[in-house]
């Protein structure tokens, strides 16, 4: 398939594009770059020695989507494009929603007046809010609880592409709910680079093992889970990507959507034990208080995937640390800043 691939340059985005490629498809990426890297699509191109196209533009530019589009004949379109940050989006929801809702209804639109009905879309296991009963399946209700408008946004397009599916019963589209993305790729080229101050867990635990920061702050240890830290299903960015090349392979009509985790849970204590094992490092860390909004537990139900997309994830988190060790260690500030 000819695959347009929003967010390409971004963390999730280029080891979807690796794993696209490897199966024969091809791949065209847009990105704007806020928070994407050129250095990454240059490095999809020479770890898979294939031509891959690439348009720096916003989403929200119609006129230079429909030229995209116009030259592009695609096939399908893998929709990765989109603000990320948790806390950036409780302190600006108009821009949270803009660009995320509005990037997304501009995308659609462009789709359809090309014939575009295959369709993937990047969501999130926060749409389940505040579900307290791990293992979620995909029934779990959502929408319920959900603390703040990047999570808000992952379910409002939920929403929404459930009512184009029912408006046009020839679109094909799966809805694939993240749990916690970690790892980088095996050969150390590609992995997560956030800007200044990571929001999750595994980069700043690598960002203090690399002693770019001097500890790692346990947010919460009063939580009912075996050691009292948050418990989660981090998943290795190769499986995740893995699992959208199963899922676009499978599409079916109508909407379907589907957990993409592992069905283990991880403590924030033994995700900063494993990563000390995969660096030779000591990593300190300070208990704190809990952060609001943050579950107990979130752990994923993967039957489904496994059942009708053939998917399981099968790195382990011990993967996921050695992974983004050697990513970290081969580039200790990321990606080189070299311009587009
Ligand atoms: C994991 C665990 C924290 C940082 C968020 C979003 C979700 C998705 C992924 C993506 C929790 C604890 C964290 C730290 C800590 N978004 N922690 N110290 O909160 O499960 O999910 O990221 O784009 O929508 O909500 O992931 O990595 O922030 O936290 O103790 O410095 O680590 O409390 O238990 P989370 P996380």
């Amino acid at each position: 398939m000819r695959v347009l691939l929003t967010g390409g340059a971004g963390y999730i985005g280029s080891h979807t594009a690796i794993e696209l490629l490897a199966r024969g498809h091809s791949v065209d990426i847009v990105d704007n770059l806020s928070n994407g890297n050129a250095e990454a699509v240059r490095r999809i191109r020479r770890l898979s020695d294939r031509t891959v196209g690439f348009y720096q533009m916003d989403l929200n530019d119609e006129s230079e989507l429909a030229r995209v589009l116009g030259e592009g004949e695609f096939d399908a379109c893998v929709h990765m494009a989109g603000h990320k940050s948790v806390a950036e989006s409780v302190a600006d929801p108009i821009e949270y929603y803009r660009n995320n809702i509005g990037s997304t209804l501009t995308l659609m639109r462009g789709l359809q007046e090309h014939g575009v009905r295959k369709f993937v879309f990047s969501s999130s296991a926060t749409v389940y809010g505040d579900a307290s009963k791990s293992p979620l399946t995909e029934e779990n209700p959502t929408g319920v609880g959900i603390t703040n408008p990047y999570g808000q946004s992952k379910f409002m397009i939920e929403q929404i592409l459930r009512d184009v599916a029912r408006a046009d019963t020839e679109m094909r589209i799966a809805v694939l709910r993240y749990f916690n993305p970690v790892g980088a790729h095996e050969s150390g080229e590609l992995g997560e680079d956030p800007r200044g101050m990571p929001n999750n867990l595994l980069p700043y635990v690598s960002q203090v093992a690399i002693g770019r920061r001097d500890y790692v702050s346990v947010f919460g240890s009063g939580y009912p889970t075996p050691d009292g830290t948050g418990v989660r299903d981090y998943i290795h960015v190769v499986d995740l990507a893995m699992g959208h090349v199963a899922a676009l392979e499978q599409l079916a009509p109508g909407l379907d959507s589907f957990n993409l985790g592992t069905g283990t849970g991880t403590s924030v204590l033994e995700l900063i034990d494993a990563f000390a094992h995969a660096c030779g490092r000591e990593i300190p860390y300070r208990v704190v208080g809990p952060r609001t909004g943050d579950v107990a537990e979130s752990v994923a139900s993967v039957d489904k995937a496994r059942r009708i997309l053939q998917w399981a994830a099968s790195r382990t988190v011990k993967d996921a640390c050695i992974d983004s060790w050697r990513w970290q260690s081969n580039n200790p500030n990321g990606f080189p800043s070299t311009g587009s």
